[in-house]
């Protein structure tokens, strides 16, 4: 496999706890790609290293060949890397419209002296920054809630806006942190044309989720972590049948 994406013996410790161990992964550009397992897998932390929040104890991420652990945040999303949090985080004194605004400001060409005066520059950057945000709006199915607070959008279109934020940054790879977490039956399946529409349009997406039926009807590939362990990788099809993922699934059912 051609992969873009490359993952490679990636191990993270927490002082004496080991989030993740010697994992392995590949993406391609284009693909939807999910990550699977228990609490406590690791799942976060692998987006959390993936994003540079964290540099990683051992192992590297290749991009088109280029490493890009030890890069600093900022360096990973101008590389196209956007992600949303399990919690959502948004800006509820903002309007809709400038939640995604506020994704866009990394990528702002204006100077502090444009800033500060409010140059034609600014004005003009600002201008064509709003019709990009309300394209955005548009694709999430936003449009209609743009002056709106965020707080008072019903649950399933808050997280629609922070997928859209992530969007306002130029990200071509998306990672979603449980995107459907709290969203009702509807809502999912709204998300799942949402998300396939995305993967059509030319993003890339890895998502995590504990909605099975989601992330089998919407992933190409899947990747399944137990206690920081890459336990399985393989298809919808493949996973679901694979005996170590049924394991680490009941087990976690006994514990509880
Ligand atoms: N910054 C940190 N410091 C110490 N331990 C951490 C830190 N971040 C994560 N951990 C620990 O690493 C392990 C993996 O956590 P992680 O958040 O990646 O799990 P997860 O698979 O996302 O779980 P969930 O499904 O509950 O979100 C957990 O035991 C967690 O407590
Ligand atoms: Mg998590």
């Amino acid at each position: 496999m051609n992969a873009n994406l490359v993952v490679t013996g990636l191990t993270q410790k927490f002082g004496g706890l080991t989030a993740l161990n010697d994992v392995n992964m590949e993406v391609r550009f284009g693909e939807i790609v999910g990550v699977i397992g228990p609490n406590g897998a690791g799942k976060t932390t692998l987006f959390n290293i993936i994003t540079g929040v964290y540099q990683p104890t051992a192992g590297t991420i290749m991009l088109n060949e280029k490493k890009i652990n030890g890069l600093k945040k900022y360096e990973i999303t101008r590389l196209g890397f956007a992600r949303t949090f399990q919690n959502i985080r948004l800006f509820k004194q903002m309007s809709v419209l400038d939640n995604v605004m506020m994704g866009m400001c990394c990528r702002s060409k204006a100077s502090i002296f444009d800033n500060l005066f409010n140059t034609p520059k600014k004005r003009r950057e600002e201008k064509l920054q709003e019709q990009k945000a309300l394209e955005i709006l548009e694709t999430m199915g936003l449009l209609d809630y743009k002056y709106d607070s965020p707080a008072s959008l019903p649950y399933g279109e808050q997280r629609r806006l922070e997928i859209a934020r992530a969007m306002a940054t130029d990200a071509t790879i998306l990672l979603l942190d449980e995107p459907a977490a709290g969203m009702n039956e509807q809502e999912t399946a709204d998300l799942l044309i949402t998300v396939s529409k995305l993967r059509d349009s030319g993003y890339t997406i890895i998502l995590i989720e504990h909605d099975m039926k989601f992330v089998m009807n919407v992933c190409d590939r899947l990747y399944v972590l137990n206690h920081g362990e890459l336990i399985c990788a393989g298809t919808p099809g493949e996973v679901k049948t694979n005996p170590d993922v049924i394991n680490a699934y009941l087990g976690k059912e006994e514990e509880e």
